[in-house]
């Protein structure tokens, strides 16, 4: 196969899935899509389908489908932690649901009864502290095997769990539990990473004492197995298991459209952006997406390595696989820890069947070397998935070679924190795959890349990625209508409902949708979103700074890296001090992983003659391409001045 000098194929020849994998494929109806296109938007029923309901909904979508409200499996009520636990009891108590691999190389596995065990009793103990229905709670934890239990407890009680990612500052977490008003937080006494322990309580606690409102129950797992210092209204969680043994609560039966969760997510603006995502179409969504696209069955063990803090984890570590009842790996350490091809042993190990991870995470394999996943035996892989930023072709196809021995289907699957499940990507058992395009809208999906007047553009030319039908997974502010003024969502445009993504893509004579990367303000650097008003509004914040002007570059490890262009106050030195304080008050404001890669002082930003600063100016200065149009700038000069990027390791990384 041939390449541009980008690595894109030249000659995009798509390659079929191999007839081995189709023959067993979950879903290989050729005529998927028309079918669901001809009945739309009843087609959902399949995904109702693989639910359980307390009570069967009226109708699949409910208020006609092209103005909100959408109310998707209106009528119908359904809990989600009886779906992901409780009804699995019949016919695989005793299969594994949850695979834990710690980060010293230690293994727990929990059973479907072992899980509805816990669950039950960490249920009855929340309630017991005050938890009920429509509460938020707070769960500030990594990856281990109490945050899903944390999470599906929450949901038996119809509480609303608010995972916030283990690695952001204590300002971070009090700012999340700020906005959602949340009295409840469910944490851990610390956890290891790159070598060290660090103390999440520690966090947990000057969170908790910033709050303007009290918070009336604080859980701590204790995943260190030191002596827990536990404060007025804090609990271990052993203690609370202990103390309701055997006892269980009846699963709170919840309307569809009401909120399993909220997260999170950078938006637009300087403040985080809260998603909300509801019982029904939530769930049948993830469902139908983790059986159609990622082939999960029961029999199998699926891992997708995403951290839970994010919404590819909710979403494809717990939910979706849950509620098929497969059995779910869950890792918390990193892939080099203690070598280079722990990923390929835990693979190994497991006889893992789906791998589903991110282009960053390639990357980083590819550059390691072919040698790692050699030594170990993947021959248990049916199929591999990647999500969170574009693939280059060529990482696409070191993937296929040497992880998935070129006998795995690839599904590039393209999604966000707002569509809550996958919307664009190839069916693994009907269509071919192109590598480096995500594929196909879903069936279902109305998915289209559009110019600046909403008109579809021509093959081949970049426009807007826009949603223009609802599906089953949006979000709730989405589906009321409610969000557009307050959530920044986009309005209506003329010729009809729609949603837009934030996202630059092309489209091939076959439908076949290439993602380009963000076009608002928001970053994606290995496969994290970053907002950079947030950042910039931290930045300024340090004693010395004028102000700073937040880009996404290129980055040959991690794709996207994060720069910040400083300007200073008048004779204040631009030196390392200066650096390390911004540094700091990234940490402290969002978290280690948000620090730029690079920070460069300069005298002045450049500015249109209404003093807009030219972001796009900055980027290509930090690519190190030619300068795009710079007759709006009003102080031309300084582009020269601007220095050349300074490149921090990025090994701390969170
Ligand atoms: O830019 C797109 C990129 O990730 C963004 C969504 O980020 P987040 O809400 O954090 O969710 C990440 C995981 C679902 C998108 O706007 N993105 C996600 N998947 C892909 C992608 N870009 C290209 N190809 C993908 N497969």
């Amino acid at each position: 196969m041939e390449h541009d000098a980008d690595g894109r194929l030249l000659d995009r020849e798509p390659i079929e899935p191999p007839a081995s994998f189709v023959a067993q494929a979950n879903v290989r109806e050729s005529g998927i899509r028309r079918t669901f296109e001809r009945e739309w938007p009843d087609c959902w029923e399949r995904a109702g389908d693989l639910l359980d309901w307390d009570r069967g909904y009226d109708a699949v979508l409910a208020g006609g489908g092209t103005e909100p409200p959408f109310r998707w499996f209106a009528g119908g009520r359904l809990n989600a932690s009886y779906n992901c636990v409780d009804r699995h009891l019949d016919e695989r108590k005793n299969q594994v649901a949850i695979q834990w691999e710690g980060r010293l190389g230690e293994t727990e596995t929990y059973t479907y009864l072992d899980l509805y065990r816990e669950v039950n009793e960490f249920a009855v103990a929340l309630r017991a502290l005050g938890v009920e229905a429509d509460d938020v709670v707070t769960l500030y934890m990594p990856m281990i095997p109490e945050l899903p239990i944390a999470m599906l407890a929450c949901a038996r009680l119809g509480a609303v769990h608010n995972v916030v990612f283990a690695g952001f500052s204590a300002s971070a977490l009090a700012s999340r539990m700020e906005r959602a008003e949340s009295r409840f937080l469910v944490t851990c006494d610390g956890y290891y990473r790159r070598g060290a322990a660090t103390n999440q309580k520690n966090k947990a606690d000057n969170a908790r004492i910033s709050l303007d409102h009290d918070v009336e129950a604080t859980v701590v797992v204790s995943r260190l197995g030191d002596e827990m210092h536990l404060g007025e209204r804090q609990y271990g969680y052993a203690d609370l298991l202990t103390a309701h043994e055997g006892e269980r609560v009846t699963p709170v039966a919840r309307d569809a459209t009401d909120p399993l969760f909220l997260i999170y997510t950078s938006g637009t603006t300087g403040a985080p952006k809260a998603v909300t995502h509801t019982t029904g179409g939530y769930l049948a969504h993830v469902a139908w997406t983790a059986r159609a696209v990622l082939d999960v069955k029961p029999e199998d063990t699926y891992w997708c390595s995403a951290d839970i803090g994010w919404i590819t984890g909710h979403s494809y570590v717990v939910y979706g696989p849950l509620a098929l009842g497969t059995t779910t790996v869950l890792y918390e350490g990193t892939p080099d820890h203690p070598e280079k091809d722990r990923v390929w042993r835990i693979i190994e190990r497991n006889a893992v069947d789906v791998f589903y991870t991110a282009p960053t995470a390639i990357r980083a394999f590819m550059k390691w070397g072919a040698e790692y996943p050699a030594r170990n035996d993947l021959s248990s892989l049916r199929l591999l998935g990647t999500v969170g930023e574009p693939i280059n072709p060529r990482v696409w196809e070191w993937y296929y070679a040497h992880v998935g021995g070129e006998s795995c289907p690839i599904v590039d699957t393209w999604w966000q924190t707002e569509t809550g499940a996958i919307v664009i990507s190839t069916l693994p058992g009907v269509d071919a795959m192109k590598p480096g395009s995500a594929g196909r809208p879903l069936p279902g999906i109305g998915a289209r890349v559009v110019d600046g007047d909403g008109e579809p553009t021509a093959v081949g030319e970049t426009g807007h990625l826009v949603l223009d039908r609802p599906w089953p997974g949006m979000p709730a502010a989405l589906a009321t209508g409610e969000g557009w003024a307050s959530g920044g969502y986009p309005r209506r445009s003329a010729d009809g409902w729609r949603y837009a993504a934030g996202d630059e893509a092309t489209v091939d004579a076959d439908g076949y949708v290439t993602v380009l990367g963000r076009i608002d303000d928001v970053v994606n650097v290995a496969g994290r979103r970053f907002s950079t008003m947030e950042l910039e509004s931290r930045i300024v914040e340090v004693e010395g700074v004028a102000e700073a002007a937040v880009i996404g570059g290129d980055d040959r490890d991690t794709g996207r890296a994060v720069y910040a262009y400083v300007s200073l106050e008048r004779d204040y030195p631009g030196d390392d001090c200066l650096r390390a304080r911004i540094e700091e008050r990234v940490r402290e404001g969002i978290g280690p992983m948000a620090i730029p890669e690079a920070i460069v002082f300069t005298p002045d930003l450049p500015k249109t003659r209404s003093g807009k600063i030219m972001r796009r100016l900055l980027e290509d200065i930090a690519n190190g391409e030619a300068l795009g149009d710079t007759s709006a700038l009003r102080n031309p000069e300084i582009l020269g001045e601007i220095e050349s990027v300074v490149r921090r390791d990025p090994a701390d990384e969170e």
